[in-house]
């Protein structure tokens, strides 16, 4: 591994999960086409994640990670992406009131299209066809000419993601982000909610604080904080040849970054130390994520972690941990043990989506709510007792009244699925569960931050 890195040493090593992409030589003038495109994102940008993630790393912050599991191109809207931007205010708002805890917020959006696919092909009534991969890659229809990797379909992510970063600029500095508009998050259909009696008693709160300041004489607009937010992007690092046409030299630092999102992460299928994929994300200097599941080990983790981080440097990674309601109990102790005793800075962040997965009975994907939460649970009990911080939650979620993870407060039964089930890969949480959820997570920040707080009260006795 101590081989020299450069933006294309990755295909020199074994690959998963690569498309079948039939002319290759328009793969090549795509790829030579997006290299001449702008940056997406820019590299002081990426450091200024990292100094968040590093306070998040040392406990002094929170990280809510969430988004589609798939971008698609036929749900690219301003409505959906407004939607989705204000249930993470929602969410923040949950967390750093009631949590009381600082918020780093990074997406999965604008870029996240590429899918890792359990099989190479999908049955249906007795034909077999090369899986979806994701917009990027291919098409959903259940045809033989969808299914095949068109390089095109490059160029449409790429603007698609341009664009929704853009709108989501704006919402972040534009003024729709401000405090005092917290009241004005609510989503139509959380409304009749349980939950939206809670959350307007937050946002009542809220307008209390920012009245109370100014009969202070203190000026809540004279603060940037209050009227504006950061909000970052991510996604898997999984189509190498787009993010290889997207990774530049910053040329304050002469470091190289990917410039496709402000973090990308490493999938579970794809973190074989010596391929193609953790050779990538290793030479650039952006946040990455690396997703932690049951076939993780102890020395595998720290192998890893010594590869993607030789420096030890606060907020450069963040492990993923995605084990399942059942088996995170048997796994995670003893890496989060390992991590500690090496001296490892990590952020701890915890998806419990992709390890809860099932098939309904009435044949739909589907995840219970009711273990999402056990998993959450046990991450959080399970840092608390090795005395760590359980730093973040990397979720699947839509600001959309959808209908894919039975359960939450309006109990959706397997016969409800089909009702609103409109995701291209997994089922999210709606936002009415993704804020039940925020909900939970804040008691849990809470109790770890009142925990926190009585060591150095312990110690004065
Ligand atoms: C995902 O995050 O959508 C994903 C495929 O996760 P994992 O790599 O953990 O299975
Ligand atoms: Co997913």
């Amino acid at each position: 591994m101590t081989q020299r890195w450069t933006p294309s040493s990755w295909r020199d090593k074994p690959i998963q999960q690569v498309p079948a992409y039939p002319d290759q030589q328009a793969l090549t003038a795509v790829e030579t086409q997006i290299a001449g495109f702008p940056p997406l994102v820019f590299a002081g940008e990426a450091r200024k994640l990292k100094r968040a993630l590093a306070r998040v790393a040392t406990g002094d912050a929170f990280l809510i990670q969430g988004g589609d599991c798939a971008e698609s191109f036929g749900e690219h809207s301003a409505d959906n992406i407004r939607d989705f931007f204000r249930l993470f205010l929602q969410m923040a708002v949950v967390l750093t009131f009631a949590g009381s805890s600082p918020v780093v917020k990074v997406g999965r959006i604008a870029g996240q299209f590429a899918k890792p696919r359990s099989s190479n092909v999908e049955k249906q009534g007795g034909i077999e066809l090369p899986s979806y991969r994701g917009d990027i890659i291919n098409g959903i229809d259940f045809t033989e000419a969808s299914r095949i990797p068109d390089p095109a379909r490059q160029l449409d992510a790429y603007r698609q993601s341009a664009a929704t970063l853009n709108l989501l600029r704006a919402f972040a500095t534009g003024g729709y982000a401000n405090l005092e508009n917290a009241h004005r998050w609510m989503l139509g259909f959380v409304k009749d909610s349980p939950l939206s009696h809670r959350y307007e008693e937050l946002a009542g709160r809220i307008t209390e604080t920012l009245d109370f300041m100014r009969a202070i004489g203190l000026d809540p607009e004279a603060h940037p904080e209050l009227r504006a937010t950061d909000f970052y992007t991510s996604h898997e690092a999984l189509l190498l040849g787009y993010e290889q046409a997207l990774t530049r030299v910053d040329s304050t630092t002469g470091d190289w970054y990917a410039t496709s999102g402000h973090m990308v992460w490493i999938g579970d299928r794809t973190r074989q130390i010596d391929h193609a994929h953790v050779e990538y994300c290793r030479g650039i200097r952006n946040p990455i994520g690396l997703k932690c599941g049951p076939s993780t080990t102890t020395d595998g983790l720290l192998k890893l972690i010594d590869v993607l981080n030789p420096d030890n440097e606060a907020g450069r990674l963040t492990l993923i941990a995605r084990f399942g309601a059942d088996k995170a109990q048997q796994h995670l102790p003893a890496l989060v043990k390992a991590v500690q005793r090496e001296g490892r800075s990590v952020v701890w962040s915890c998806d419990p989506m992709h390890g809860n997965t099932l098939s309904s009975p009435s044949g739909y994907k589907t995840r219970p709510f009711d273990q999402i939460l056990s998993e959450l649970r046990t991450f959080f009990e399970m840092h608390r007792a090795e005395g760590s911080h359980a730093g973040g939650i990397h979720l699947e979620m839509t600001g959309k009244n959808v209908t894919e993870c039975t359960g939450g407060a309006r109990a959706i039964s397997d016969e409800d699925l089909h009702d609103r089930y409109h995701t291209y890969c997994d089922p999210r949480l709606n936002a009415e569960q993704a804020l039940e959820a925020a909900f939970l997570i804040a008691e849990f920040l809470k109790k770890e931050k009142a925990l926190r707080g009585r060591v150095p009260a312990t110690a004065a006795e």
